[in-house]
């Protein structure tokens, strides 16, 4: 069963679902350095690799691409940030910060599709393959080999009980989140957060559909056993909160 997210309502205002973003970003960033770790391995895998450019994809407010945009360690690698609900404001603002580096592509990208992005590409994608309803799954995977040389799967939470559990307590940062000074968006967030107090809720639900849209760590392998050719190589690496998946 593939049960509704807010944020994949096309109708959800535009105000809503950028506070649901800036929830998310607040969890994964303040609260946990999780986007950190993503980015350190994401740099060791361009390298590794000899990729130049990283896509990251369904990139919301593009937490991955800011973050490698002010690490030292990613000077050399050019950035691309898509959605297929683009913060067109936010990427350009960022475009115009690093003109050099990142490219903000302000019209929606759909990556359930194939992509030309050029030589040396990593796509990267966080928090966003379990948006793909099942039936277009495989279509997904089939395009986002075809559209790279190397691809990143994120998923900050899984389908099991501890996760759950832990999505939960998401509701504690999403009160608290208007109290990140250093985020534009405060007015907004005091306004869904605290004043018609409905993104937390909405939020909440959202984590725990996502818990239940996770494949496992032996869906993966088979899933991509059957598209990706065997020089590709696909790796899996799950905790009880999170994975890994490349190829
Ligand atoms: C939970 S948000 C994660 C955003 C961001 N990756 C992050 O880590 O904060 C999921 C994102 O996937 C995007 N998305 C969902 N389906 C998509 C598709 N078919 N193509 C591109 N983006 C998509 C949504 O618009 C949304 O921004």
């Amino acid at each position: 069963m593939h049960l509704f997210e807010f944020h994949d309502l096309p109708n959800v205002p535009a105000t809503i679902r950028l506070t649901l973003l800036d929830i998310l970003a607040f969890c994964n960033g303040p609260v946990r350095d999780y986007y950190g770790d993503l980015c350190r391995t994401i740099v060791h895998e361009a390298e590794t690799r000899g990729l130049r450019t990283v896509v990251e994809l369904g990139a919301g407010t593009a937490p991955l691409t800011m973050h490698l945009a002010a690490l030292p360690a990613a000077r050399g690698l050019r950035l691309v940030a898509c959605d297929l609900y683009p913060d067109i404001e936010h990427y350009r603002e960022l475009t115009k910060r690093h003109p050099d580096q990142v490219q903000g592509i302000v019209e929606p990208v759909d990556f359930t599709l194939r992509h030309d992005w050029g030589p040396g590409v990593l796509l990267v994608l966080n928090a966003t393959f379990h948006h793909i309803p099942p039936e277009l799954r495989r279509q997904t995977l089939a395009a986002l080999t075809q559209s790279s040389d190397r691809v990143l799967i994120f998923e900050p939470i899984q389908n099991n009980l501890v996760s759950m559990l832990l999505a939960l307590t998401s509701f504690f940062p999403a009160i608290a989140s208007p109290l990140w000074l250093t985020r534009p968006g405060i007015l907004r967030r005091v306004l869904w957060c605290w004043l018609v107090p409905i993104a937390p809720l909405m939020f909440v639900w959202d984590a725990l559909v996502s818990c239940l849209r996770q494949w496992s760590g032996e869906r993966w392998q088979t899933e991509l056993a059957t598209i990706v050719s065997p020089d590709r190589k696909p790796q899996i690496a799950t905790t009880i909160h999170s994975a890994v998946v490349r190829w």
